[in-house]
């Protein structure tokens, strides 16, 4: 916001978490974020602070907290959102706008608008949800490609989409489509994108296991029918399957708040979308203890990829990170490495083992399995790689690298969803 042009002051309740960013070190790893931080912090026009007070001055409010899975249950965890709202009210002012950015279930709008109302501030609420994807965080955030403004009916949803059109005056210059819409449709468009994109990517990992009964190539498949205009060929790639912070638990929300409603058959399907994304990771450990015969126990192998998805440190629901602790659990002398996510991965699995580059993590290894498709893993010569491993089997869990070059190179090359063997 402060790149495009805007005041802006970001609160956080974590002092660490606000004093880094005014140093300009951002949280976590995203391509480009650090270097937009330090402008942004030079111009003048961002600020951080822990105190709500200094939003006082502001017009808009962005409320852009977590909504986690609740412990012990499928639906999502609204509490940091009622606590953001709640701490905001004493410093709304008549005319200020209040903007939802947290993913939340259908129905959360209208409520929070309810309780806005019953301040008396004047202040009102607009719900706008976020579609960046990590990695690609900051060109999705100055280019998004759509926005979607959920308003009241009448004068105060007007007032409130002229604030958004004023707030995304550079994107909307730019011809980016806009939807103008009720809350509760505003609050569908996200979970729904999110589901259908998980899915797409659950739909290519069953086809994943025909091909695997079948002998066929999941990688062609995905060509063939991704030259279809109405499939696309983006979201088709089989392989470990779909983590991270918002497909896996959005999709649990989404059904937990249909099953609310009543309305739980319309989403069944997403549960087996689940079951079908958890199934590959399984797969990719059975495929490992069956190809070093039968069992993993003692066995040396490199983890190559901790990430849910490369250009990302995050681990939260990570299927990398997911197959590295089923193989070490099974006995497995596993050695992790990621470019950018191994301390968080360290933090939540201190059980594990980490090495410094992926060449120290293959040296000795009986088996190489590559969990996220980091460049610098398609990169691997195999050649080299064959001359410090011990073994000669490597498992592709995302698909990346070049099968023919690794098998010329006289490795055992196993993958998701691709014959065993070249025809
Ligand atoms: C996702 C959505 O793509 C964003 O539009 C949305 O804003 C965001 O969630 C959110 O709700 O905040 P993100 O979690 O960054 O973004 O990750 P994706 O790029 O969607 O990838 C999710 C997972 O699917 C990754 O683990 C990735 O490896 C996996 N994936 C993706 C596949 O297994 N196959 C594919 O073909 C594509």
């Amino acid at each position: 916001m402060a790149e495009l042009g805007h005041e802006v002051v970001g609160v956080d309740v974590d002092p660490i978490k606000i004093a880094n960013l005014s140093a300009g070190r951002a949280p976590f790893f995203e391509p480009g974020l650090g270097e937009m931080l330090t402008k942004a912090n030079a111009s003048g026009r961002l600020r951080f602070s822990t105190a709500m007070a200094d939003v006082a001055d502001s017009t808009v409010h962005f409320i852009a907290v977590g909504t986690p899975q609740k412990h012990g249950g499928n639906a999502a965890d609204l509490s940091y959102v009622n606590a953001a709202l709640d701490g905001l009210i004493p410093f709304l002012k008549e005319g200020d706008l209040v903007v939802g950015k947290s993913t939340v279930p259908v129905g959360t709008a209208a409520d929070l608008a309810a309780k806005l109302a019953a301040s008396a501030t004047g202040a009102t609420l607009a719900w706008n949800p976020e579609f960046l994807r990590e990695g690609f965080a900051v060109q999705d955030t100055i280019s998004p490609d759509r926005l979607v403004y959920g308003v009241q009916e009448g004068p105060k949803g007007l007032q409130a989409k002229a604030i958004l059109d004023n707030v995304y005056a550079v994107a909307l210059s730019n011809e980016t489509p806009l939807v103008v819409s009720d809350y509760a449709t505003a609050e569908l468009v996200k979970v729904a994108a999110n589901a259908f994109l998980a899915t797409k990517i659950s739909f290519i990992n069953a086809m994943a296991e025909i091909a695997e009964a079948t002998g066929a190539d999941v990688t062609k498949l995905a060509d063939a029918i991704g030259h279809d205009n109405r499939i696309g060929r983006r979201f088709l790639n089989a392989g470990v399957g779909f983590g991270g912070g918002c497909l896996p638990k959005d999709i649990r929300a989404f059904t937990a708040r249909a099953e609310e409603l009543g309305l739980g058959e319309s989403v069944a399907f997403l549960k087996e979308v689940d079951s079908i994304n958890l199934r590959r990771r399984q797969r990719a450990v059975a495929m490992a203890t069956e190809s070093l015969g039968g069992s993993v126990n003692g066995r040396r192998i490199a983890v190559l990829g901790l990430a849910f998805k490369p250009n990302s440190d995050d681990v939260r629901d990570s299927p990398a990170l997911d197959v590295a602790v089923q193989l070490k659990g099974l006995g497995g002398d596993v050695i992790c490495h990621d470019p950018e996510a191994m301390a968080n991965a360290r933090s939540k699995h201190p059980q594990l083992s980490f090495a410094d580059s992926a060449a120290d993590a293959v040296t000795g290894a009986d088996a190489i399995i590559v969990v996220t498709e980091w460049d610098e893993y398609k990169q691997l010569d195999p050649a080299a790689v064959g001359e410090i491993a011990q073994g000669s089997l490597v498992i592709d869990g995302r698909n990346c690298l070049d099968m023919a070059a690794w098998r010329e190179a006289g490795w055992e090359y196993r993958s998701m969803g691709r014959p065993d063997h070249d025809r």
